[in-house]
Formats: structure tokens, C-alpha cells, sequence
């Protein structure tokens, strides 16, 4: 059985996040700060039989963010002590990643082996397949990221791992190998909220300054979370519908363009200046909240429409259409919530963060606004272990750890996790 993000929404065996890569996305638009303007990471790449393994910290912006985030600080304090080093798991949908991350901003090593090859000729996630790839993979992740790190595991803090939301049989895979990691190690253990870990990615390059807002766009999340301090969530708007990296995974699928689609509707639509005319879902006045479904019915209804009349109509007017109709409602939402919440930074995360339309317009209206765009290098953007090193580093400074009888929890909120 193929999942799809909304079937997975509604089923708590196995809602979670999900959707996919993109491997060619460019370097962020101008206009943006500096974790943005960093140049992506490229890393050492290797390939075995059916994953593909991407490695972000060996290279040279693990490392440029390294020095920004600590020399000039003259801290003395900070160099004096022991740094903490937790080795983070992620297994939430279909990347197996294994990170080491350094007092939550340094990355040590983060290596990501994706599924999306195998997934592709589904058309989407499968959740059996997915959690017995991640079996398979996890130690092979585990080898290489102590390796990269040049770390050992004595030299381990503690361990974190994703322990919601995502799909159950793929979280479980984590938690598992997470537990036993901490107990072999005696080490804390800290079950960490796979959006905090997007949110937290932007932290591996450049500190977040409070209160911000963050804008959350996923495969299985479209979320505007009003930040008033560090580790404070506050949900103010999430979509009532399909999440935004679904309508885009649905839409590329009418036009027949493959698994995961966002990135083709995105390289499509830069393709032309003439959009296909599509309605914005607004909702409320006042509302903070999403709609995509209607969108994607309007696109399915042109689609169709042309098609019985015997016209083409040519896909990059589509996808020019919908992505500035997603566009222009995530940026005009997201600017009223700066404007009211006060915010001193916009902070922009998850796989449809690399969307370049959506960083181009949120470039251009923070500019307009004076206001700090924070948006992560692309390979931060999707699914990757050290985001969730990052997040986990909020319960290690309230030394609030995890139980080793923890649950995965498919279907876990902020708050929950949080009030841990
Ligand atoms: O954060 P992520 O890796 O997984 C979830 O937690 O869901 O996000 C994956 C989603 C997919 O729906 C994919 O189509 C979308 O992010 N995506 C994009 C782009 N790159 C990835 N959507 C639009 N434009 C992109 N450039
Ligand atoms: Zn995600």
C-alpha cells in the first residue's frame, strides 16, 4: 500500500511526514541572512546498491558554521567546557540519518541515506518498505557518521532520536536503535519533535533570535508557529487540509512528472512568465490557518477540462500558477504574523523550504519589511539527523531526558513534547 500524505494525516498508525529530495536545488535567492546566503553543502558522497548516502558535515560549511558560531563569541566559558556531543537518529518517513552535532550548533558529521529511488515507482511512501530499509541501513548510518565525526562512541553525551511525528513502523526503527544506544552507553536518552528539528536546522548556521516567527512547509506539515523564546512553540495556523508538500506531490502527479514532485514543479515553473490564472485560499480574515485542497482541485479541474476539450495546455504555466498561488498565501500569512507577533526573524524550514519560489517572494517581502529571513541551506531543508541533534539540545540544557520505555509517537504535538 502506497501512503499518501493525507492518508497518513488521518490514520494514527501511520500519520506522519513524508514526501521527498530534492538533489538539485541551487544556492538560496539574495536578499536573505546569512544562513541562507551560505553556500550548500556538498559533502562526500558514496552509493551503495539501493540508497543513496549524503553526507553534509565534512564539508566546508559544516565548517564555516562552526567558526561563526564560535569564534568571536569570546565566551571564555563556552571553550572552557566539555562539549556535548549527542548522537542523534532520525527515521521519521524514508531517509535513515544518523548525526553527530556538537552543543546543538556544531555538526560533527550528518549522514542521510534516502529512499526516495526506491519509493518512486510508487508514487509515494510505502510504509513496510520504508521501515525495513531503515532496519537495514541504520548501523551502516550509525559506522559512518562516528567515523566522519572522528568521534568515539565514550566521547557520546547523549542520544537523540525522532520520536514523532512520522510514520510508526519507520519511527520505531530509531527509538529501538536510539534505546539501545543509551542503555549499552549509559548515556540520557531525548525523544525529540521531528518539526522542532526543522525548526532547530537554521540553528546549525546561524543563532535564532526571539520572538520569531517560523514558517513550517513539509511533505506532511504546513504550520505557522509563533516563537517567543527559545524551545516556546505556539501553533497559530496549520493547514486544514493537505499539507503544502502534498498538493505539490499531487499536482506534479497530474502532470505526470515523478515522485517526489515538488522540485519539478519548481524547476518547471521558473520555466515561464505566463501563470496559469488559479484562485488563493485565503480562508478567514484573520485567519493563520492553510487550505490547499481546493487549489489542487482547481488544477485537476483545468487539467481535465483541457483535456476533453482536445487543448494542451503547457505544464509550466501549471506549475507557475500554483506555486505563486501557494506562494503568495504562505508569504502574505507569514508577514501579518511577523508584523504581529513583533518578530525579529522570519525563520523558514522543512523540504519546501527549498522551494525557490517561495524563497525568492519571502526574500523580497522580508526586504520591504526590515525584517531577518532565516532560511536553511537546502540540504537542511529536508529530512537529516542533526536538526534533531540541534532540537534535542533544548531538553539537554533543561537536563530533561527521556525515559528508556519511551514510545514512538506518530502523532506527536509540540506542546506535548515540550511539557515533557
Ligand atoms: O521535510 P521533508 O523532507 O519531509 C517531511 O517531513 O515531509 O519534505 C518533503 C516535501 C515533499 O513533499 C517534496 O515534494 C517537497 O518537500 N519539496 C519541495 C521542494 N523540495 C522538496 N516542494 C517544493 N519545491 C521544492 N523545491
Ligand atoms: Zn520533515
Amino acid at each position: 500500500m502506497v501512503m499518501h500524505k493525507d492518508e497518513r494525516a488521518s490514520d494514527p498508525l501511520t500519520a506522519g511526514a513524508g514526501g521527498k529530495r530534492d538533489h538539485q536545488q541551487s544556492a538560496a535567492v539574495g536578499g536573505v541572512s546569512h544562513a541562507a546566503e551560505r553556500k550548500p553543502t556538498a559533502g562526500a558522497s558514496s552509493n551503495d546498491a539501493d540508497s543513496q548516502l549524503k553526507s553534509t558535515a565534512d564539508s566546508g560549511s559544516s565548517n564555516d558554521a562552526q567558526h561563526q558560531l564560535t569564534s568571536g563569541s569570546g565566551n571564555t566559558r563556552e571553550h572552557q567546557k566539555k562539549p556535548v556531543r549527542i548522537l542523534a537518529i532520525e527515521t521519521s518517513c524514508d531517509e535513515t540519518s544518523v548525526a553527530i552535532v556538537e552543543d546543538g550548533r556544531r555538526m560533527l558529521a550528518n549522514v542521510v541515506s534516502s529512499q526516495v529511488d526506491i519509493h518512486e515507482k510508487y508514487g509515494g511512501v510505502v510504509p513496510e518498505i520504508a521501515s525495513r530499509k531503515h532496519v537495514e541501513t541504520i548501523t551502516v548510518m550509525l559506522e559512518e557518521a562516528l567515523q566522519q565525526a572522528d568521534t568515539s562512541l565514550d566521547e557520546i553525551s547523549a542520544v537523540a532520536v525522532t520520536q514523532g511525528p512520522g510514520l510508526v513502523g519507520s519511527l520505531l526503527v530509531g527509538v529501538v536503535a536510539a534505546k539501545t544506544l543509551a542503555l549499552a552507553l549509559d548515556v540520557p536518552l531525548i525523544g525529540t519533535h521531528h518539526i522542532a528539528g526543522h525548526i532547530y536546522a537554521n540553528e546549525l548556521v546561524q543563532p535564532l533570535e526571539y520572538p520569531l516567527v517560523a514558517l513550517v512547509v513539509s511533505g506532511g506539515h504546513t504550520e505557522l508557529i509563533h516563537m517567543p523564546a527559545r524551545g516556546e512553540f505556539r501553533i497559530i495556523g496549520q493547514t486544514r487540509d493537505d499539507a503544502v508538500g502534498e498538493a505539490y506531490d499531487k499536482v506534479a502527479r497530474a502532470l505526470g512528472l515523478p515522485y517526489p514532485g515538488g522540485p519539478h514543479i519548481d524547476r518547471l515553473a521558473q520555466m515561464t512568465d505566463d501563470p496559469l490564472e488559479l484562485p488563493r485560499a485565503w480562508l478567514e480574515q484573520d485567519s493563520y490557518d492553510f487550505s490547499f485542497s481546493g487549489l489542487k482541485s482547481a488544477v485537476l479541474n483545468v487539467l481535465n477540462q483541457t483535456k476533453m476539450r482536445g487543448e494542451v495546455i503547457p505544464p509550466a504555466r501549471v506549475a507557475r500558477g500554483f506555486q505563486e498561488s501557494v506562494c503568495d498565501v504562505l508569504a502574505e500569512k507569514a508577514m501579518r504574523a511577523v508584523q504581529e507577533f513583533g518578530a525579529r526573524q522570519l525563520v523558514l524550514a522543512g523540504g519546501v523550504a527549498a522551494n525557490r519560489g517561495l524563497r525568492t517572494v519571502l526574500a523580497e517581502r522580508c526586504a520591504q519589511a526590515g525584517m531577518q529571513l532565516v532560511v536553511p541551506p537546502i540540504e537542511l531543508c529536508t529530512d537529516n539527523a542533526a536538526m534533531i541533534g540541534a532540537a534535542a539540545y533544548l531538553k539537554w540544557e533543561r537536563q530533561s531526558f527521556t525515559p528508556l520505555d519511551m514510545k514512538a509517537k506518530p502523532l506527536f504535538t509540540l506542546e506535548e513534547w515540550m511539557n515533557e
